[in-house]
């Protein structure tokens, strides 16, 4: 397998989206665990809970516990340090949760010594302009997650979830250190599936994005392995 380190190109979050934990194995016991991450999203972790995530730890993996919290701040305080005390490494709040829940949330890890990264979701990478409008809001896309990612930047994140063509962007605005993680990763003829704004792996290290997120690219291959050799091939 090989090495993202070495040839300095973003590095990959498997996002393990599966409906069983026998499923989700199969690709696990493939991987190495140092160096693939590994996303826990919804609906794993409401299969499987958090016995699941420590099976994971004592595999050696990175765990990006993906719930995106978007509550009321006294709520998102005790959820993000209920996560927190699960040893993972990276989760997620919603940003649209506005100022005061991504500030509670930022405190909730104070009492941590090694504390997860706090990530903030912009907009979804499903999302069109289009979607903005639906719900009332007349910005462009572009804006949006430009205005939410330095909401989150002030607020004392520590990145973005965002689509990969505004990486760049949000890099100048809040700095090269502020951790840019894209989804809707998409290479040789993938399906889009329900996602809007995709990015191809090459493109992901051309916009300096720090970690892809890639789900069904490889859950639905069959050779999940050749797959992942081919996305770091392809951005060398
Ligand atoms: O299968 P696919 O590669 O599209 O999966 C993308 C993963 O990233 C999913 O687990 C989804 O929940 C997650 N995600 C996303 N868009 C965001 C944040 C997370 O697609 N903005």
């Amino acid at each position: 397998m090989l090495n993202t380190d070495y040839f300095n190109i973003p590095k990959i979050i498997i996002a393990l989206d599966f409906n069983n934990k026998k499923a989700a194995m199969k690709l696990v016991d493939l991987l190495d665990p140092s160096l693939f991450y590994l996303k826990i999203g919804k609906e794993m972790f409401t299969i499987l809970g958090k016995k699941f995530i420590n099976e994971l730890h004592q595999l050696g993996f990175n765990i990006f516990l993906d719930l995106k919290f978007h509550d009321i701040p006294n709520t998102v305080f005790n959820a993000t340090k209920a996560a927190a005390d699960l040893g993972i490494w990276m989760l997620s709040v919603h940003a649209a949760g506005g100022k005061k829940m991504l500030t509670y949330a930022k405190k909730a890890l104070k009492s941590f010594k090694k504390r997860p990264l706090l990530i903030a979701v912009t907009a979804l990478t499903s999302l069109k302009q289009e979607d903005l409008k639906n719900i009332g809001i007349q910005i462009s896309l572009q804006d949006y997650i430009l205005i939410l990612s330095k909401l989150s930047y002030d607020c004392g994140l520590d990145g973005v979830v965002c689509p990969g063509k505004e990486a760049e962007k949000i890099k100048l605005l809040c700095g090269d250190k502020y951790k840019i993680i894209t989804p809707g990763i998409r290479c040789f003829n993938d399906s889009n599936f329900d996602q809007n704004q995709t990015i191809t792996p090459k493109q992901a290290k051309k916009f300096l994005i720090d970690y892809i997120v890639i789900g069904r690219s490889i859950t639905s291959s069959i050779n999940p392995i050749k797959k992942l050799n081919f996305i770091i091939q392809s951005m060398q």
